[in-house]
């Protein structure tokens, strides 16, 4: 049962707490915005609870509040740790995704620079580290990025995604390869089309370069924010050296956490942020207990549950697709399906076309719905303007196409019924914009 947002209607929803305030719903929106944000599982309201509650005292104090709190954080470390197929000691917990992305940035610069003092060269000279990332990331690593080029900290290549797959093939990231990256930073998955990029494969040709290089190793990263949660992740597995993790994409709290293969043995971590110690001082600043607590939680429900939940979301998009071809047929796009690429089981990125230009855009679309809340691409980018995104562009979909972009993502709850609704509402939505253009 889940604290869904807004109201507090159908039966299956989980009564609000004790004195919380219960909003009045005259007639119920349907929430279709999951890639933006989840709601938090009622159990992680539990555990969160309870920690607010028993495990108030510092983590680094010795007498029992301190200790319940130590050992609640461990216990959360071990089941993120799970969550991501790694070791509890290679868990960091952040602030949240973007900072776990800036940690990796800032670390492979720092690694680029002590690795070729390691190798007797100085910092001067003209030869900057390099970094590889994708043209569809988000902006906590694409702006990390142009931060570090700006300042002439980094050069950095921003492999273009396939028009046609919407992935970041591996041949062109190693086509960007030069003998100063230090980086190769690929999403999983992406945030507005859920196209799952070929991150495994990319780090397999990448270790066969790292194989016969001698100075500097090139660091692998991928921002796994929109893929845990709705497809398997191991980083084991994939060959990563670090991994983000964001706690509110899979119904946690508002943080996140690094995943790094054997921080500082293996692989190289600096700080951001220098202070008391904690997190074995990667990470300093007295633990958020309550909040690493229910991280810890809802890495536990999707360890146990993964499969379910997968399932219910890809068989609800899948009908919510078939809703969508036989309500709108032909004026229907779908931007999320390239030719031999995956998708995350709940994202459905489509375009209704219309009878003219600018008819039927997203937002227009979306402000004259009475009940769906979605958005028509990645919330941080709700207050840039109208234009159509960028990401829809870099994967090859029109102008005319993605201007009228929607992005749908379907969650845990989401019902047929809730399907219906939604289509009902867009079917209202486009006639009246069509009938009054
Ligand atoms: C792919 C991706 N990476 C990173 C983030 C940022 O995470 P956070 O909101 O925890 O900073 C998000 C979502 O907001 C995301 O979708």
């Amino acid at each position: 049962s889940l604290f869904l947002p807004g109201c507090w209607t159908t039966s299956e929803q989980a009564s609000p707490p004790q004195g919380c305030f219960v909003h009045d719903c005259p007639e119920r929106e349907i929430y279709m915005d999951y890639n933006a944000t989840t709601p938090l599982e009622a159990e992680v309201v539990q555990t969160i609870s309870e920690a607010l509650w028993e495990a108030w005292g510092n983590p680094s104090s010795s007498y029992p509040a301190g200790l319940k709190a130590k050992a609640m954080i461990q216990q959360s470390r071990e089941s993120v740790a799970r969550l991501v197929g790694g070791q509890a000691q290679d868990i960091i917990f952040t602030s949240g995704g973007t900072e776990a992305n800036n940690m990796v940035f800032h670390t492979a610069v720092e690694h680029f620079w002590r690795s070729r003092e390691a190798a007797g060269q100085t910092r001067h000279g003209n030869v900057l580290p390099h970094i590889i990332t994708s043209n569809v990331e988000h902006d906590s690593v694409k702006l990390a990025a142009e931060h570090l080029r700006t300042n002439g900290k980094a050069d950095v290549t921003f492999v273009s995604v396939s028009r046609e797959s919407a992935r970041v093939e591996a041949q062109d990231v190693m086509a960007a390869v030069r003998p100063n990256t230090c980086l190769v930073s690929v999403m999983l998955a992406n945030n507005e089309t859920g196209v799952v990029m070929p991150v495994q494969q990319i780090c397999e040709q990448v270790q066969a370069v790292n194989r016969r290089r001698q100075e500097l190793r090139i660091l692998l990263h991928t921002d796994a924010a929109q893929a845990l949660g709705k497809i398997p992740v191991s980083a084991r597995h994939l060959g990563v050296d670090f991994l983000t993790i964001v706690g509110h994409k899979f119904y946690g709290p508002r943080i996140g956490a690094l995943y790094v293969d054997g921080p500082n043995s293996r692989t190289p971590l600096y700080p951001l942020l220098f202070g008391g110690g904690q997190e074995r001082s990667f990470r300093p600043g007295t633990e958020n207990t309550a909040m690493i607590a229910g991280l810890g939680k809802a890495a536990e429900l999707v360890s146990a549950h993964l499969s379910d939940y997968a399932a219910h979301m890809q068989e609800t998009r899948l009908y919510l697709e078939d809703r969508l071809k036989a309500v709108f047929g032909d004026q229907i796009r779908f931007n999320s399906h390239h030719p031999g690429s995956d998708i995350l089981p709940n994202t459905c990125n489509v375009s209704i076309l219309g009878p003219g230009f600018q008819v039927l855009e997203g937002w227009k679309v979306l402000s004259r719905c009475t009940r769906l809340l979605a958005s028509v691409g990645a919330a941080c980018h709700t207050h840039s303007s109208n234009r159509p995104s960028q990401v829809l562009l870099s994967c090859g979909v029109p102008d005319a196409v993605a201007a009228n972009a929607l992005r749908l993502s379907v969650g845990r709850t989401t019902t047929r019924a809730d399907v219906d609704a939604v289509v009902e509402d867009l079917k209202e939505a486009v006639q009246l914009l069509s009938t009054s253009c």
